[in-house]
């Protein structure tokens, strides 16, 4: 079997390679260019490695090269950079692999079950009504990107942790301070942003540590927590379970605040999508919208996805050789899955908004929006739930417009969001019916 592998190894093409030296370059073009990866993966492939600054970095895509990657097991490992690493913390199950991953994976994952998303459902159509409320009675046009993010923040720290008021606002001052540095220079000189986010974190990590330590009278899903293993059988401690919750908050708020602020961004752009789409949003019941099929709208959402992906990639590290679309890869490259568009040769419509692509079988490329395999985003189902909450409940109260003369290109790092922060005009729907 060993010498079976061995051959498919050597048989394998070599990895072909930018011929990056230094990585400047590759790293001014990556920040500057959101076709940075497509026009390599014409060059090379699907598989080619390129250095970004002192970081050798493998990028993949295509179907065949994702599925060989998520077939590997225990051949790769999670991987963030360094600063990500420090800031999540050595005990986050996004620091983590194998047993010890798993382990933390299924202990956080009853928070996402789906009897904890119908206990969530009321307190975020309470928020997204609020939303409505305020869209509604403001006096000037308003920033939706903000609005946004606040929403994607509340729902983790209000609906999920069960903080209240006050804590909220605490938490929410140390996060923007710890965020702000996730994708710095891990250097911890005093004063730099990233020593002010180490500083963050510690407050940070109090302030959930008696969050946790109320857990029973948690207003939250806290409560669901029940116990929980690590990879050695033995309970996870506080000091464990906390980091798994500032991860939560993490990977929660940028991602979701962007996918909404997109879609919506995409159908006042687009409005003969909104007009495809709204019949199927007006025909559900507010807020009860579990065992519903909404195809118009997930289409919709999965097309703003595609074209729009809330997060560029994600990570994993070979500890081995593996064979990648018949690509050898060796052992401690850094892998990233790309999850910028491809929009084919021009000859295509796949540059153009299309969401009906998704429900006419005309769409065959692979979308991994969410991630795959053993680390697919946790809070998947969450997320959908905060979209398909958020389009009903705002598009059923709110007719929204976009209010003249403002950028709408998108910036696209960390995560994709109109420049001028999405001015909108909004009346109430209930009015004009
Ligand atoms: C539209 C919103 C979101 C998108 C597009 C998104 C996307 C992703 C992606 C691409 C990954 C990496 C998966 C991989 O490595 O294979 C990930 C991981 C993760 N996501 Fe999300 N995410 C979203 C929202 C959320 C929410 C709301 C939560 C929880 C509150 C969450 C929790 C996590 C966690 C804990 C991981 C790490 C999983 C692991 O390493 O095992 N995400 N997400």
């Amino acid at each position: 079997m060993e010498s079976l592998v061995l051959l498919s190894v050597m048989a394998a093409k070599p990895l072909p390679s930018t011929g990056a030296v230094t990585g400047l370059k590759e790293t001014l073009d990556f920040f500057r260019d959101p076709q940075f990866a497509q026009k390599r993966f014409i060059a090379h492939g699907d598989v080619f490695e390129t250095r970004l600054l002192n970081q050798r970095l493998v990028f993949i895509r295509g179907k065949q090269a994702i599925a060989d990657l998520f077939a590997q097991g225990d051949a790769l490992e999670g991987w963030w950079p360094e600063s990500v690493r420090q800031l999540l913390g050595s005990r986050s199950l996004a620091n983590r692999s194998g047993d010890g991953h798993k382990a933390r994976r299924r202990v956080v994952g009853q928070l996402f079950s789906a009897a904890a998303l119908s206990r969530y459902t009321p307190s975020i159509a309470t928020l997204v009504e609020e939303l409505a409320e305020n869209l509604i009675q403001a006096k000037a046009p308003i920033q939706l990107v903000p609005c946004m993010r606040r929403f994607a923040f509340s729902v983790i720290a209000t609906t999920v942790l069960g903080l209240d008021a006050s804590d909220r606002q605490a938490l929410f001052a140390d996060f923007e301070i710890w965020t702000r540095a996730l994708f710095s220079i891990p250097l911890a000189i005093p004063g730099t942003p990233f020593a002010k986010a180490l500083e963050a974190k510690k407050r940070l990590l109090l302030r959930l540590q008696h969050v946790l330590e109320q857990r029973p009278l948690n207003r939250g899903g806290l409560d669901l927590i029940s116990g929980g293993l690590d990879e050695a059988g033995i309970p996870l401690t506080d000091d464990d379970l906390v980091e798994q919750l500032l991860l939560l908050l993490f990977a929660g708020y940028e991602t979701t605040a962007s996918s909404l602020s997109c879609l919506m961004r995409a159908l006042m752009l687009n409005p003969e999508i909104e007009l495809w789409l709204l019949p199927e949003l007006l025909d559900q019941p507010w807020p009860n919208l579990e065992s519903r099929r909404c195809p118009r709208l997930d289409a919709t959402v999965l097309e703003v996805m595609r074209l729009t992906p809330p997060v560029g990639g994600f990570f994993r590290r070979t500890k081995e050789t593996i064979q990648l679309a018949g690509v050898a890869v060796p052992p401690d490259r850094v892998i990233q899955v790309a999850l910028a568009p491809d929009l084919g040769d021009g000859k295509s419509d796949l540059a153009d908004i299309r969401p009906q692509r998704h429900l006419d079988g005309s769409f065959m490329q692979t979308l991994l929006p969410f991630g795959g395999g053993e680390r697919v985003c946790l809070g998947k189902a969450l997320a959908e739930l905060e979209i398909r909450l958020m389009a009903v409940g705002l598009l059923q109260h709110v007719r929204l417009e976009l209010a003249p003369d403002q950028d709408l290109t998108l910036q696209q790092i960390p995560s994709p969001l109109p420049r001028g922060g999405l001015l909108v005009t909004a009346s109430s729907r209930h009015e004009q019916r």
